[in-house]
């Protein structure tokens, strides 16, 4: 279902509507309305709803739930945002995902191309091919000069979701009384907010609860990505047991804290183990493409802690800039500050909602 574009298209319906983007998270839920008005995109409601309570554990960890528990949890978001729409965009998790970037014979027929890439698409999805849902994207060449039917090659980034989770997806939307146009991976949402680059190579690094989702883009497409297997609830734990204080304290003091203050614990150890791996990602894209990598951009929860920002920039010693996809909306000065504060959790869910504000 997420492929069909031609299908968002129809369910677009008018331009003046309330849109919602839906960010299943693995420790939180968050939801972003947008309208249009008179070509101007604005933020017309947001919230988020941690679903650690929802299962027992506290606020900031991963979870791993029930269709029915999420069902509940975004229903009380729903009501508790006032969200007003019923018409939504949805994510789906790069942990879930398959993306892959290779190079296949061209064809200069769209369809013998589609057959080319549907057929070899097979030998890099590690399922059957009937199990998911496959879509692609054609890398467009570089320069006018470089001619893909002399090369012989295109480049395709090959996308696959395994059916269950769409279904789980599905079903979640479905029993929270929504209806959703399209599903898409929450690397292209993040991209859509926070990726100002259009030309150079920037490395993204979304810094969830339960991982770090680390990818480099370049001209709007993704050339390289990686999980990490370390996220912002690896913080928590450690200052728990490094300050002996419960998580639902250390969670506190990380806000607070951040890498500004290191009495509690060390949340720069389990940042240097995330962007030591990430680092290799970033030499791995450069020493293949022969390419500087520009600037990272930091989001998703972690990507808020207080000086990581500043950390970054020695670490990688190139240029880091903090998410801020509500810099996309219009909305009153006054919350401009929050906004701004909390932007990076809710990314993908604003990347969703311009999507579907798009209709595509
Ligand atoms: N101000 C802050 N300072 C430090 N960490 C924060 C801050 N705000 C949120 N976090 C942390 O960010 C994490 C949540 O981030 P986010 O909402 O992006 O994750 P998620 O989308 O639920 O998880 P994932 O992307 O792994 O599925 C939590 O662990 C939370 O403690
Ligand atoms: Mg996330």
């Amino acid at each position: 279902m997420f492929s069909l574009k031609s299908l968002a298209n129809f369910f677009a319906k008018n331009k003046e509507e309330s849109v919602l983007g839906v960010d299943i998270g693995s420790s939180s839920l968050k939801v972003v309305q947008l309208r249009k008005k008179q070509g101007r995109v604005v933020l017309e409601t947001y919230g988020e709803l941690a679903l650690g309570p929802y299962g027992g554990a506290e606020v900031g960890q991963s979870m791993n739930l029930s269709a029915e528990q999420i069902i509940e949890t975004l229903k009380d978001l729903l009501r508790e945002a006032k969200v007003t729409t019923k018409s939504c965009g949805v994510s789906i998790p790069f942990a879930r995902s398959l993306l892959t970037l290779v190079e296949l014979p061209y064809r200069k027929n769209p369809d013998e191309q589609k057959t080319v890439i549907q057929l070899e698409a097979r030998k890099y999805v590690p399922v059957p091919v009937s199990e998911v849902q496959l879509d692609w994207f054609i890398v467009p060449a570089e320069t006018p000069s470089e001619d893909i039917a002399l090369r012989g090659k295109v480049e395709v980034l090959i996308v696959a979701v395994h059916n269950d989770e769409l279904k789980f997806l599905q079903n979640v939307i479905a029993g929270a009384g929504l209806t959703a146009s399209f599903y898409e991976i929450e690397i292209f949402s993040t991209i859509r907010a926070a990726v100002e680059e259009p030309v150079k190579p920037v490395m993204v690094l979304d810094i969830g609860a339960a991982s770090t989702k680390t990818y480099v883009v370049e001209r709007g497409i993704v050339a390289l990505s990686h999980a990490i297997s370390v996220g912002s609830q690896d913080i928590t734990r450690a200052i728990s047991i490094s300050g002996n204080v419960s998580i639902a304290q250390a969670e506190i003091l990380k806000k607070e804290k951040g890498l500004g203050e290191g009495d509690f614990g060390s949340p720069e150890l389990v940042f240097s183990r995330i962007f030591s791996e990430a680092r290799r990602v970033l030499i791995q894209y450069e020493m293949a493409h022969k390419k500087s990598i520009t600037s990272i951009v930091l989001t998703g929860g972690g990507g808020i802690t207080k000086e990581l920002d500043e950390y970054a920039k020695k670490v990688f010693s190139i240029d880091v800039h903090v998410a801020d996809p509500f810099a996309k909306t219009e909305a009153p000065a006054f919350m401009r500050s929050v906004l701004e504060s909390i932007g990076p959790e809710f990314a993908v869910a604003v990347g969703l909602a311009l999507r579907k504000l798009e209709g595509v």
